[in-house]
């Protein structure tokens, strides 16, 4: 496995290889990750992962700062994940001083759920990505549901800047007792995390409702709600909620009943932490 700190170096080292899936990611990697990379695999012989934690989207009291870096760890597990290129540049080689600003904004997409409540986060999403789909040139590129705006913002950002690269949505990766897999996980402790499982299950309970045929996203959400903000045995609300929200799932608008698709959406803080999970329902009959 070649790691790369440069962009040139990335370059030279792109060129050698054929046709390429990548998966961008931030690092402190886990299961979701690998799975992305499994799924790399699987649409192209090579496959590179970018580990960088992109400044220019996080706002100024957000996470950045403690957002973890577990380097060697990470490329462990890429080795391990027959990965052929790391590419992990500092923030100097992506930003040098005095390179000028840039905005990729998709305002449709991005006035909305994770885009109101995070400000200039997609620009600096859209910014990174364009830089590394350019620099890392895949044929393919991988990304979770878990974000499922961002991937939304993402196949819009291709589609319209003719970016020659396939994106491949995958499917959430959730611990067994249903909470989606994070790096901010990490942040949790034992006590949150239990707390923080009341958002994976709101969304189910939504889920299971639909399945007994309730067709009114305003049902869905009341129940959310509900079981959101419940207080637990500790006698409080066990997260702060920043949206609950049930959305078309392709224009992300609001949606009235559930019919032709929806995605179910929740951001939430546990502590200091903030978490986000969905889930799609493709269709109901
Ligand atoms: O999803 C992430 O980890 C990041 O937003 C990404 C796509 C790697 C861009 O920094």
């Amino acid at each position: 496995m070649i790691v790369c700190k440069t962009i040139a170096e990335c370059r030279r080292e792109r060129e050698k290889l054929g046709k390429l899936a990548f998966v961008p990611t931030m690092g402190a990697l886990h299961e979701g990750h690998l799975s992305l990379i499994r799924e790399a695999s699987k649409h192209a012989p090579h496959v590179a992962v970018s580990i960088f934690v992109n400044p220019t989207q996080f706002g100024p009291n957000e996470d950045f700062s403690r957002y973890p870096r577990p380097i060697e760890a990470d490329l462990e597990l890429c080795r391990s994940a027959g990965v052929d290129l790391v590419f992990n540049p500092d923030a100097e080689e992506m930003y040098p001083p005095g390179s000028p600003e840039i905005s990729i904004d998709l305002p449709q997409l991005t006035n909305v759920l994770e885009g109101q409540k995070r400000p200039g986060h997609f620009k600096g999403v859209c910014q990174v990505v364009a830089k590394l789909f350019n620099i890392v040139q895949p044929q393919v590129a991988c990304f979770g549901m878990k974000d499922y705006q961002q991937l939304c913002v993402l196949q819009a950002m291709v589609k319209a800047l003719d970016f020659p690269i396939t994106i491949i949505p995958c499917p959430t990766v959730r611990e067994k007792d249903g909470l989606a897999l994070s790096s901010r996980n990490r942040y949790l402790s034992p006590d949150e995390r239990q707390r923080a499982l009341a958002i994976c299950r709101a969304l189910f309970a939504a889920r299971d409702e639909v399945s007994k045929g309730i067709r009114q996203t305003n049902r869905l959400v009341a129940t959310m709600q509900q079981i959101i903000l419940s207080p637990g045995n500790l006698g409080h609300v066990p997260v702060a909620v920043d949206y609950i929200a049930a959305v078309d799932p392709v224009t992300l608008r609001p949606k009235e009943m559930v019919d032709g698709g929806v995605l179910l959406a929740i951001a939430a803080r546990v502590g200091n932490t903030r978490l986000i999970d969905n889930i799609l329902i493709e269709s109901a009959e």
